[in-house]
């Protein structure tokens, strides 16, 4: 049985002391409560250590956003796998707004060398993967998608893929209010993204390994993805910034259980 995940992103905000301690506070305890799924907290690198501490007593996970593949070096203003190690537990990976030309240009080959990177650092990897709307529209999310699950996974063990968390989310739903259906989005994360695995890395590493929706995930629409048998939680982004994250998690645990 895979226990489900539901991660927060909080991307580029709540980044301050101030805004993050007041935030995380407010929700620690309830969300705490909540047993059946694993909640993860993704802050900017400013508040990671601040909001690990004040989470250290529960059993709520911290993530980080992204991170570089290299231990040390000369990589101005990037955070490596050991500066992340004893801070957090998962490490956000490949996320579209970082593969974007126009902002970091991530590619296959830099995901999968953070992939194993994380992995070699006992990091849990949450890597993203998803098609843009154009491709979606020429009917080419399956050879895309596929294609970034295969890369991003090149060169490792099936007992390291087990372990993996994949975000499946498609562009055109991530920020826009327009989600993919649970049944559509299901049918991506079986038959492509766990399909994909399971070519590679055999049917027991593909049942193991966590796959997640993202895309406009809300308090009202969580129920549905859930009821899916492929997805086995939600990577969260807007609707992580808010109070009612917490009631998302609790009606994501009380569809599973
Ligand atoms: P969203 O973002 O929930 O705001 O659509 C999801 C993500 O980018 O992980």
């Amino acid at each position: 049985m895979r226990t489900p995940v539901i991660a927060g992103n909080w991307k580029m905000y709540l980044g301050q002391t101030e805004e993050a301690l007041g935030f995380v506070r407010g929700i620690r305890q309830p969300l705490n409560e909540v047993d059946g799924v694993e909640r993860v907290l993704c802050p900017p690198f400013t508040v990671l250590a601040t909001v690990a501490e004040v989470l250290q007593a529960t059993r709520i996970e911290v993530g980080a956003q992204t991170m570089h593949w290299e231990d040390q070096g000369a990589h101005t203003g990037e955070v490596s796998p050991r500066m992340l190690q004893d801070l957090c537990k998962y490490v956000i990976i490949g996320h579209s707004e970082r593969r974007a030309a126009e902002a970091n240009a991530e590619t296959d080959a830099a995901v999968n060398k953070k992939v194993r990177a994380a992995l070699a650092h006992g990091l849990i990897p949450i890597l993203c993967v998803g098609e843009n709307l154009a491709q979606n529209e020429a009917g080419q999310t399956e050879d895309f998608v596929g294609g970034q699950v295969r890369a991003a996974l090149e060169g490792l063990g099936a007992d390291e893929v087990r372990t993996c968390v994949i975000a499946y989310e498609p562009i055109w739903a991530i920020g826009t209010g327009k989600a993919a259906t649970p049944a559509d989005a299901n049918r991506v994360m079986g038959v492509v993204v766990r399909g994909a695995v399971s070519q590679q890395f055999g049917e027991e590493a593909a049942q193991a390994a966590r796959i997640l929706y993202g895309g406009s995930v809300n308090v009202e629409n969580i129920a549905g993805f859930m009821s899916m048998p492929e997805i086995d939680g939600a990577l969260v982004g807007g609707a992580s910034l808010k109070p009612d994250f917490v009631e998302l998690v609790r009606r994501a645990a009380a569809t599973r259980g």
